[in-house]
């Protein structure tokens, strides 16, 4: 079995193995980016989803977001309903060092979808072709698309995302990740990977990357087995756990608390190293939070961490948690 070692390509960018970073809004960032590429087993990340309607008024906060260095490969995601936008934002982020460039097609929030972003192409696939098509022909790199199954179950049941598969393929995208579950659904009950085995089945000339509900080294194997997808795609497993993919990849390793403690003092230092004291503080408060769930002490940890004003504050919470874990 070539899961989960083996290189695979994105057209001409080579992923050094199969198991990719999700793009997560406010989390993947690039401290977030260059913790979890330390902590190791990730083969490729993608940025939060970038709006294009804000990068090209050029607003600040998200030509910050497109901040990158020495990351490879690495895909920044976009987001917006306006071709021309998209096309020019995907431009911006090839000049500022992409690898890949990802289309935000499954965002469920309203304030995206509202404005046409995000899921919302799902049910326009006129106008998804025309985004995606402006993408394609304003950048060299790949364009690749991230989507749901549909806006709403009968969306889904009618397997319209079949119609956008070939939609793709004939406007050249170079790789699909495909998280199964609907608009409507948001992120409540399970991602029916099936759909993820069908996208596989169609035979499209380029990778599906399949994503939804891994949280543990199995789940990463029966994905494979049950779609024959080309990766995997994790988020919120790996922000409970940032080890998965490396556990993934050595089946031996052990996750120990020490270790849950280390990883989000190690995350902490990065984003005080790379960002403003009170945006990193507000940072580490987020993913805190996900890192210690289920860690001895945790829940106290979590008031602590709120409670925090300053980092000396949320060292010394750190501390008292790797005291509780150990005594
Ligand atoms: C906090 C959070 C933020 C997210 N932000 C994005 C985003 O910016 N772009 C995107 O395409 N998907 C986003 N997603 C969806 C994830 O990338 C992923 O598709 C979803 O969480 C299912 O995968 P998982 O079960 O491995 O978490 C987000 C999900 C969460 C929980």
């Amino acid at each position: 079995m070539t899961f989960p070692h083996s290189p695979f390509q994105i057209r001409d960018v080579e992923v050094p193995n199969r198991l990719v970073m999700a793009p997560l809004h406010e989390i993947t960032d690039q401290p977030f980016r260059k913790f979890i590429r330390e902590v190791g087993g990730v083969g490729l990340v993608v940025s939060e989803m970038i709006s294009s309607e804000a990068l090209v008024r050029h607003a600040v906060k998200a030509e910050k977001m497109m901040a990158a260095t020495g990351e490879r490969p690495l895909s920044m995601q976009v987001s917006g309903g306006r071709p021309e936008a998209l096309a020019e934002s995907a431009r911006l982020c090839e000049a500022a060092g992409a690898d890949l460039v990802d289309l935000n097609m499954g965002c469920p929030a309203s304030n995206v979808t509202k404005g046409g972003a995000g899921s919302a192409l799902l049910r326009d696939m006129r106008l998804a072709e025309r985004c995606v098509t402006g993408m394609v022909k304003a950048v060299k790199i790949p364009v690749t698309v991230k989507m749901r199954a549909g806006w709403d179950a009968s969306q889904k049941d009618r397997g319209e995302f079949m119609d956008f598969l070939r939609m793709f393929e004939n406007v050249g995208i170079h790789a699909l990740a495909i998280h199964p579950r609907t608009r409507v659904q948001q992120y409540t009950g399970h991602a029916d990977w099936s759909i993820i085995a069908r996208a596989v089945a169609t035979g499209v000339s380029y990778p599906i990357i399949g994503n939804g509900d891994v949280n543990t080294r199995e789940d990463a194997f029966r994905m494979i087995e049950e779609t024959g997808c080309a990766a995997v795609m994790i988020g919120r497993g790996a922000l409970t756990n940032p080890y998965l993919f490396r556990q993934i990849l050595e089946p031996d390793l052990v996750v120990t608390t020490p270790m849950r403690i280390d990883a989000t003092l190690r995350l902490f230092q990065i984003l005080l190293d790379l960002l403003e004291p009170r945006e990193a503080l507000h940072k580490i408060k987020k993913i805190g939070a996900w890192f210690t769930k289920g860690v001895p002490g945790g829940h106290g940890f979590r008031q602590n961490l709120h409670a925090a004003s300053d980092p000396v504050a949320l060292m010394a919470a750190i501390d008292a948690l790797r005291h509780q874990a150990v005594s």
